[in-house]
């Protein structure tokens, strides 16, 4: 899992590569690195850490005419310099930034070793570089060399490549990774997404996977087993691609405040005032489909099962199961399954493993994703976009919102019932009234900064919140907590209760409230420090914060709020890197 980007041309190559990495380290960011080329030698520099390490080693530059550089998640390879990329081939010929895994690295590693290849990182991308090599040394052609390595190369790949005795191309190839063309008159660019690109370009290709090809500055090529390609043109949304964070300290902050914004376009986007505005294949596939598969992970996988109660509450049978988990072990419950991907970047490898098998089997696939263009938005029956612009922070925040209304527009197309625009805007309103109140919220979590675990519990849609926010306060607050049912606890985990143990909960429907405030009593009797959310028609005395009233089904969008807030203040507090959290990346290519 990494970002790539790169370019050939007229190019102030240091503002690009250094502001393109910027912009993709949501992708990774444990190392990272550059290469140039400038009157026919290729200048190297990598750095261990942030985007912002590089910048400070690497000098100001000039006069360059094709240049690469990377952003890294470590998979093979410990992050250092030495693995940070790109890497180089043993005679500096090839120069290579990868995002993927080559899942044959250690066969191949040892049969160039044979061939006396010398090996200076632990990185599967290095072996890429020297069979670039060798394959070059054989052919004498570089595109050549591709295609006999590309046939050898086992497992996911997207690569920007220098030859060093070509100042006047940038090389590419693709499985299974992201990569992206952009066209400019005077310069051409290549990268994992269109961000980096969009000052640049309008005009896109997507690289299909075991596609390769070259750049020049005006013109390029695409190949697919050595013959010519026609190129598959995309556009983007610019606005929906800026990465301004205006007056905010945190993308995060910025990203749970633009949540209300981002429902309204999704609401325009698919109703028109009187009708919705649906794919009606989709809708009609999703009124014969006997079972309703949801597959995600993270987050969207807790926006999943908010999906599952609408899909139940439409009479259907319905599940959602962790991607990773199913794809190997893709059962099937029944004759006529629709499955839901659900995927905020639409590049999650857990969920395109998944994909294929459906794909496979020649299922009906429906993706919601926030990323126009993704392999889960190209490669399935139906995709849906939700609309919520760039998000930065690796927290994903505006894209639930988005990814539950969405569902609830889903199931009020199915049934036909236009109320749910009603209960939206109400909704709405609601998140306004707790971004004003945001305050108290951050001084909730003054009070709990110090805490090493929680626990989340919640009934109903509540414990479906209690999950999202538990996995909040673990990534950005790095508090270890666990969501439980109300009714759970006493069944084991009510052992780990002693005095000041605190307990985050969420209480929002109406029928299950009572037997919930008697799961908080059974705790507090044991000494738990109850921090308690509730929906301000179920408030009562000693309540730590209570929300607007909206219809139940849409409390997710409430409860999770402020357990975003919470998450985010306790991260604050603690002064901890709250947009890019250790060990994470947002888009997730491995699996
Ligand atoms: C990563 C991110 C999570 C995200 C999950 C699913 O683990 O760190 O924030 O929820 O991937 O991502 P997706 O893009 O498929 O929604």
């Amino acid at each position: 899992m990494c970002g790539i980007v790169g370019g050939i041309g007229n190019i102030d190559f240091h503002n690009y590569l250094i502001e393109g990495l910027k912009k993709l380290d949501y992708r990774g960011y444990d190392s990272a690195g550059l290469a140039f080329m400038k009157g026919g030698k290729v200048e190297l520099h990598r750095a261990m850490g942030k985007v912002s390490d590089l910048e400070a080693i690497t000098p100001k530059f000039t006069g360059a005419s094709v240049g690469i550089a990377h952003t890294r998640w470590a998979t093979h390879g410990e992050p250092s310099e030495i693995n940070a990329h790109p890497q180089k081939s043993n005679e500096g010929i090839f120069y290579i930034v990868h995002n993927g895994v080559i899942e044959n690295f250690r066969e191949l590693k040892s049969a160039l070793r044979q061939e006396g290849y010398i090996f200076y990182s632990k990185t599967d991308t290095e072996v890429i570089a020297n069979l670039l090599e060798s394959h070059y040394k054989k052919e004498k052609d570089v595109l050549r060399a591709i295609e006999e390595t590309q046939a050898e190369l086992q497992g996911s790949y997207a690569c920007a490549i220098i030859f060093a005795l070509d100042p006047e191309h940038l090389y590419f190839m693709k499985n299974a990774s992201p990569l992206l063309i952009g066209l400019d008159g005077e310069a051409n660019y290549l990268a994992s997404d269109a961000v980096p690109m969009i000052p640049y370009c309008n005009k896109f290709i997507d690289v299909e996977d075991g596609e390769y090809g070259r750049l020049t500055a005006s013109d390029f090529e695409v190949y697919r087993d050595g013959k010519p390609q026609e190129p598959h043109y995309t556009e983007r949304n610019a606005a929906l691609l800026t990465h301004d964070l205006g007056d905010y300290p945190h993308y995060m902050l910025k990203e749970i405040e633009e949540t209300p914004a981002c429902i309204r376009r999704l609401v325009e986007n698919y109703f028109d005032g009187t009708s919705f505005l649906f794919d009606q294949g989709m809708i009609n596939a999703l009124k014969k489909a006997d079972y309703v598969l949801f597959l995600a992970c993270g987050t969207s996988s807790y926006a999943s099962e908010v999906g599952v109660r609408y899909m139940r509450e439409l009479g259907k049978n319905s599940d959602a199961v962790i991607a990773s988990e199913w794809a190997y072990d893709p059962f099937i419950k029944a004759r006529n399954p629709v499955y839901i991907l659900l995927s905020q970047s639409g590049e999650t490898a857990d969920l395109i493993h998944c994909l294929k098998i459906i794909n496979e089997r020649g299922g009906t696939s429906i993706a919601i994703t926030n990323s126009k263009g993704s392999t889960i938005e190209r490669k399935s029956t139906y995709a849906c976009l939700l609309y919520a612009g760039l998000e930065v922070a690796v927290a994903s925040t505006k894209s639930y919102a988005d990814q539950v209304v969405f569902l609830a527009l889903l199931k009020a197309a199915v049934e036909g019932d236009t109320d749910v625009i009603k209960d939206i805007r109400s909704a709405i309103a609601a998140q306004k009234t707790v971004i004003k109140q945001k305050e108290d919220i951050h001084e909730i979590a003054k009070k709990v900064k110090g805490i090493s675990d929680a626990f989340f519990v919640g009934r109903g849609f509540d414990f479906l919140a209690c999950k999202e926010g538990t996995l909040k306060l673990k990534e950005i607050a790095y508090v270890h907590s666990e969501a439980y049912p109300g009714g759970e606890l006493k069944h084991g985990p009510i052992a780990l209760i002693q005095p000041g143990t605190c307990v985050f909960c969420s209480i929002s429907e109406e029928r299950l409230s009572s037997q919930m405030r008697n799961n908080l009593e059974e705790l507090k009797a044991r000494g738990a420090n109850i921090i308690l959310f509730s929906r301000k028609a179920l408030q009562k005395k000693g309540d730590a914060f209570s929300y607007p009233d909206i219809p139940e089904y849409l409390s997710p969008l409430l409860s999770v709020l402020c357990f975003q807030y919470l998450s985010y203040y306790v991260a604050l507090e603690k002064d901890l890197p709250i947009d890019k959290p250790r060990n994470l990346a947002k888009s997730v290519t491995v699996e």
